[in-house]
């Protein structure tokens, strides 16, 4: 698969520049039911530090997880392939403590900055060598930082995604703690039921 820099096709092959309008219809992402905003915002303020710090959340697409990271003090970076993702992310978040870059998740244009948190959903899985990207957000992140990664495996039939095992073994070169946490059986957090493998995993590396 050809990898185009510079616009919004991502390495999994969808064009999310032409996705981003319509994106948020999914309960999941747009969270605009108040009762999956809360499901989501719950497990966030779990998975984040307590104490205020700065998130990169990276292929934030249009920012509804940054929005609530925000919404809990922290100051968050968003990075994403799309322009057109982050141009609604920067139209969702005006106002916040927040900022949003064009850019790859594998190699966000952040310079030497550090911090507190990375935060992936439903990216991870695209990247071409996920290993190779997980030591970068490693060394992003400032001494106790941690690794926040919502991954799953979609579908039946052809199911995509990457499963728990997968991604804890990809972590565990790492070293340090690794909390691996079912969400599959959360109806609240998908607005109806799922039976796929959906996982959040939280890795604070040495
Ligand atoms: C399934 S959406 C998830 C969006 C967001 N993380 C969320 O959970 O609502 C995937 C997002 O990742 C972005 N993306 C895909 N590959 C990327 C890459 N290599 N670098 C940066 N963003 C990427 C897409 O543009 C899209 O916005």
């Amino acid at each position: 698969m050809t990898i185009r820099d510079g616009d919004g096709t991502g390495t999994d092959g969808v064009d999310w520049d032409a996705a981003a309008a319509s994106f948020d219809e999914e309960p999941d992402h747009g969270l605009r039911d108040p009762e999956v905003r809360a499901a989501w915002a719950e497990r966030l303020r779990d998975w984040l530090p307590e104490r205020a710090g700065d998130v990169l959340d990276l292929g934030c697409g249009t920012g509804s997880l940054a929005l609530l990271a925000a919404g809990q003090g922290h100051r968050v970076t968003g990075v994403d392939r799309s322009p057109a993702m982050v141009a609604l992310a920067r139209e969702k978040l005006a106002g916040r403590d927040a900022v949003f870059l064009v850019g790859d998740a594998a190699a966000p244009p952040v310079g030497e900055e550090r911090y507190d948190t990375v935060l992936v959903r439903h990216v991870l899985w695209t990247l071409p060598e996920p290993d190779r990207a997980l030591r970068h957000w490693r060394d992003l992140l400032r001494p106790g930082g941690r690794l926040v990664l919502v991954e799953g495996v979609w579908g039946t039939v052809s199911p995509v995604g990457i499963p728990a095992g997968r991604l804890t073994a990809l972590l565990a070169p790492l070293g340090g703690r690794v909390r691996v946490q079912p969400l599959s059986g959360d109806r609240t957090l998908w607005g109806r039921d799922v039976d796929d493998e959906r996982y959040a995993v939280v890795a604070v590396p040495d």
